[in-house]
């Protein structure tokens, strides 16, 4: 057993996420905890709103809310869409906490120590119209790098270059689309990444087994152009955490606050303190998953997140981290995600064009939309939604395999030997030759599950619940039992005892089908270690009802009419 932290990326607060976003982090965070957990690790699973920034005040001007009460309220909606996904945080933190403005103001103090933070006068877009200065999300216009007429002051959404807001080509304003602007003076602190470049070079290099995808986008910002520049740290902005050296006053940075993209991933750290504080525990219990002074050097630390969000976490935090210069935990494995497409296009949160996670659970349950997402999930290229392979995909695995299986088996023994696993028989060579087979696969799901390969473990749970079928299938118990009712009986009790199995295994991709299925069959959660074992795991007599029909198939016409629904934007 070991100990095993994960983060999932921390949700912007502007709205309702889209699949798209949920299945670049939330999702396969959830399924890597649940996996580990039912391994018997030792989890922390952390995600929280990220609530500051230009994205926090302009949904909140666009919603008429005072900044401070819009995100109190979109935190608890994304919070109660993340449990109807069934996303099992230990703590959904969120970035504005005391915890987080108090470890922000920590670490810029650390930094200041160490020589790493510089007081630049800088130039910043001032728009007339607006009166005031328009940094990251508040300027939009041409990127320098792709061309892409929609990149925002703080990074290009289309090639996800990081910009500052005087880059952009034909410059406008978010707020008022003014073009009226002038560059105009400020003060603001860098971090000097680029002293720490050799640092962070030589640490990236070390993580050999990293996926391609997080190391590439890493090198790229390290290698290309001018290598890794100093990054400003601090914005004219109202709402977000002030400019602090720990406790102590910044002199000449008065009604500055940090930026957005410097507090969001110390807020990893700090929702754990938020955790702690939560359930009554103390700093030592937080601080053992993240300070290697004080537990968190035996702990594997591994994120989640789409490929836009790579630079700032294989860079900039990681300079944080090892700028400060204290013992605190790097992570271990970064996974990441290219991007889901939405019916030939991009699922689009300012545009509301795709899917929403609100939307997503009034029309079908959480696993639906669990199972595809994942088994489809954008790992080694984008990947696209359209609602046409969406019914097929669902429809085939989860009607017609897994739950035709329990279906059958279960309504089966109810209709010749009642309600309790039927006694008598033995397992045969066409039980064995299913034991070894599993056996097999369940090694291979395992392997998969370990190193984070989302697609490639539910193509093999896939081929789990395939082989029990197609036992099913040809053992054919309703056949038999004319002849032989106690060969009928093995078989029965044998597929039974394959659904509980079932139950354990699919867990972390569908977990409320799966607890469904365990309370009808009255299993455990164990995890097999032999599947020769849990072929006997529900005894003789054992009691249990029919579920409900877990998956009903999704029709043509609920298709066709979702289709045309989600066709425009929200
Ligand atoms: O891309 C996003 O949604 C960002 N809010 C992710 C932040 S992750 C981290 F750094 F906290
Ligand atoms: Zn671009």
């Amino acid at each position: 057993m070991s100990r095993i932290l994960i983060t999932s990326a921390i949700p912007y607060i502007n709205g309702i996420k889209h699949l798209g976003n949920l299945v670049g982090s939330q999702l396969p965070s959830d399924v890597y905890a649940r996996y580990a957990r039912a391994r018997g690790h030792e989890v922390m699973h952390i995600c929280a709103t990220d609530e500051h920034g230009t994205p926090a005040e302009l949904a909140a001007a666009k919603a008429g809310k005072p900044v401070a009460e819009y995100c109190a309220e979109m935190w608890a909606i994304q919070r109660d869409l993340a449990e109807g996904f069934g996303l099992a945080w230990d703590h959904f933190g969120r970035s504005s906490s005391q915890r987080n403005h108090a470890l922000t103001q920590h670490f810029a103090g650390k930094l200041a120590e160490a020589g790493l933070i510089e007081e630049v006068t800088e130039k910043q877009v001032y728009s007339h119209t607006d009166g005031r200065f328009l940094p990251d999300r508040y300027i939009e216009g041409t990127c320098p790098n792709c061309g892409y007429d929609g990149a925002r002051g703080d990074q290009c959404e289309n090639c996800t270059k990081q910009l500052d807001p005087t880059d952009l080509i034909n410059p406008r304003s978010a707020i008022s689309g003014s073009t009226d602007l002038e560059v105009r003076e400020t003060k603001h602190l860098y971090l000097r990444q680029s002293a720490l470049a050799g640092d962070l070079e030589a640490w990236i290099d070390s993580k050999k087994d990293w996926p391609i995808l997080t190391t590439s986008i890493a090198r790229k910002w390290l290698k290309d152009g001018d290598g890794l520049q100093d990054r400003g740290i601090t914005r004219d902005l109202d709402w977000g955490i002030p400019v602090k050296r720990g406790s102590e006053d910044w002199p000449g940075m008065e009604g500055k606050v940090f930026y957005v993209w410097f507090d969001a991933p110390i807020e990893y750290i700090a929702a754990t303190a938020e955790w702690a504080d939560a359930n009554g525990l103390q700093d030592a219990d937080w601080q053992r998953w993240w300070r290697t002074d004080k537990g968190a050097e035996e702990v594997k630390y591994v994120q989640f997140m789409g490929k836009d969000n790579v630079p700032f976490h294989t860079l900039s935090f990681p300079a944080t981290i090892i700028g400060s210069g204290e013992p605190w935990k790097l992570v271990d494995y970064i996974k990441s995600f290219n991007y889901l497409n939405y019916q030939g296009g991009q699922f689009s949160t300012s545009k509301g064009r795709g899917v929403f996670m609100d939307q997503a659970l009034e029309i079908l349950s959480a696993d639906y939309w669990r199972w595809w997402l994942l088994s489809n999930a954008p790992e080694n290229n984008d990947a696209e939604f359209t609602w046409e392979v969406f019914q097929q995909g669902a429809n085939k695995d989860l009607a017609d395999v897994l739950g035709n299986f329990v279906s059958r088996i279960t309504k089966f023994c109810r209709s010749k030997f009642g309600e309790a696993v039927p006694t008598g028989g033995t397992y045969g060579e066409a039980e064995e030759a299913v034991i070894a087979d599993l056996q097999i696969r369940l090694a291979t799901y395992e392997a998969h599950m370990e190193s984070i390969e989302i697609r490639k473990a539910a193509a093999e749970l896939r081929a789990i619940w395939v082989a029990g079928n197609e036992y099913l299938q040809s053992a054919a118990p309703w056949a038999v039992f004319k002849e032989n009712p106690e060969q009928a009986a093995a078989i029965t009790r044998f597929a039974l005892n394959l659904a509980a199995l079932y139950a354990t295994l699919s867990e972390p991709f569908i977990p409320f089908a799966s607890a469904t299925l365990r309370e009808a069959l009255g299993s455990g959660a164990k995890w097999p270690e032999s599947i020769a074992e849990t072929a006997n795991a529900l005894p003789e007599g054992h009691p249990f009802t029919v579920p409900e029909n877990l998956f009903t198939k999704i029709t043509d016409e609920q298709r066709e009419e979702w289709e045309e629904r989600f066709a425009g934007t929200r």
